[in-house]
């Protein structure tokens, strides 16, 4: 297994450009099932996470032609199989978003049900009442679901008992061929449901409330092929962020929005990060200070993202004061905490909340990280340590973090990667 090897000590100053959007690539790339004819995703990011949607794609059947810029031609026309298998669905829990594509647009889906992961137990319970809402019939077997609508789904009133990314865009996929009107209430607002049902209108969808907690889906008959260019990452452009504010440097994102991270912008200004924001870039310069602990609570969006909060609390370890950080939507996504107290910070743990006592130097130390934001909170602390970290198991970086150590190393971060 791969390793990163970073040794502290560098304040990151420079530019780069930030890549799309892994979370917003993999409902567009199932939502390419629903289409009649061929659909080009483009500005997809190079992520393991995509190449296994890809993979199960291709395994369905699936025309997958890619270009030298990460441009994706799917033809659905060619399926010949509607089953997402136990090997790929174990890899990538993301793959149940063909569940509702699938059952939508050829009345059947059998889907490996996916099971817990290292942030916590993960239902997909409102996915599959939301479908069944919709006329579907689904049992579970062998380890499969198995869902089955051969007249069709209809279009249904649902209420999502609590706000679901993937459980709202598996439903906005399969409402958008299901007979009639679907309403979909409490839905998630985040950018990459706004995203994905942007890509769904060009394709021809009729889709109201887009970014609201509310979305009236008219069925149509059929979805026609598009291109389409993926969004900015925005939890990419938040990581590069902090790492800038935890060294105190000054960074350069180009590619990068700020109107889809504002509750993080605000946490970082309130950390004594000066932002400048235009069309296409985001900046930040700490003027050299060590920035300032802040307290922040994870939520659905807009409030702030739980994929940034392992990132802040590593910042928080090394901040002047100390900041607490509850973490309400996954329940055991604090994991990093043990680590980053291997380095000499000083966290201490109640339930699902850290509270960060900022301390003046974290020490390098081997360590290991069971998630992706996780293990990128770990080169964030590493590149603030004295000595070597060793960060392993970075197969979870790669799932989010394209080209990580070359970014890194762009902005002067001493960081490499050796093979294991
Ligand atoms: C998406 O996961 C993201 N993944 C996650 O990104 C992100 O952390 C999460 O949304 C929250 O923003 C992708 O987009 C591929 P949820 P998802 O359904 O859709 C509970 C990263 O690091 N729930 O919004 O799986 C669930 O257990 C990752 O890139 C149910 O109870 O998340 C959790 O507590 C990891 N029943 C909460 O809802 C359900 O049927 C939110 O989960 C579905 C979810």
């Amino acid at each position: 297994m791969d390793k990163l090897i970073i040794t502290g000590g560098s304040c990151l100053s420079g530019e780069i450009k930030i890549s799309g959007s892994k979370n917003s690539g993999l409902p567009i790339l199932a939502a390419t099932l629903l289409a009649d004819g061929p659909m080009h995703v483009c500005n997809l990011p190079h992520l393991n996470d995509i190449t296994t949607m890809l993979a199960l794609l291709r395994c369905m059947g699936v025309g997958v032609t890619i270009d030298e810029k990460m441009c994706v031609e799917v033809d659905p026309s060619s399926i010949t199989e509607y089953e997402a298998p136990y090997e790929l669905v174990k890899t990538m829990r993301a793959s149940i978003l063909v569940l509702g594509p699938m059952l939508a647009r050829y009345g059947k889906a059998d889907v490996s049900f996916p099971g817990g992961c290292a942030i916590g137990s993960r239902p997909v319970d409102i996915h599959l009442r939301g479908l069944e809402a919709m006329g579907a019939d689904i049992e579970v077997d062998g380890g499969y679901i198995r869902a089955r609508a051969p007249k069709g789904l209809k279009g249904a009133h649902f209420l999502m008992d609590k706000v679901t990314v993937g459980g709202t865009e598996n439903l906005v996929m399969a409402a958008a061929l299901a007979e009639g009107k679907t309403i979909l209430e409490n839905a998630a607002r985040e950018p990459e449901v706004v995203d994905l049902c942007e890509c769904l209108v060009a394709m021809g969808a009729q889709i109201e409330g887009i970014g609201t907690d509310k979305l009236e889906i008219q069925g149509v008959k059929s979805l026609k092929g598009c291109t389409y260019d993926v969004m900015p990452d925005r939890i990419e452009i938040g990581t590069y962020l902090v790492a800038a504010a935890t060294t105190r440097g000054s960074v350069k994102l180009r590619g990068a929005r700020a109107d889809i991270l504002e509750s993080v912008l605000l946490k970082l200004e309130e950390a004594g990060a000066h932002l400048s924001v235009g069309d296409d870039f985001i900046s930040l310069d700490m003027k050299g200070n060590r920035p300032k602990a802040v307290d922040l609570r994870t939520a659905p969006y807009p409030a702030f993202p739980t994929d940034m909060q392992a990132q802040f609390t590593a910042m928080n370890a090394v901040a002047e004061g100390s900041g607490r950080v509850v973490e309400t939507v996954f329940e055991n996504r604090l994991i990093q905490v043990h680590e980053l107290n291997r380095m000499g910070a000083n966290i201490a743990l109640e339930g699902n909340t850290a509270i960060v006592t900022g301390v003046e130097q974290l020490k390098g130390a081997p360590v290991m990280a069971t998630d992706l934001r996780a293990s990128a909170s770990l080169v964030i602390a590493g590149m603030v340590a004295t000595g070597e970290t060793v960060v392993d198991r970075i197969y979870h970086i790669d799932r989010g973090y394209e080209c990580i150590e070359e970014k890194l190393q762009m902005l002067g971060a001493d960081i490499r990667r050796v093979p294991g």
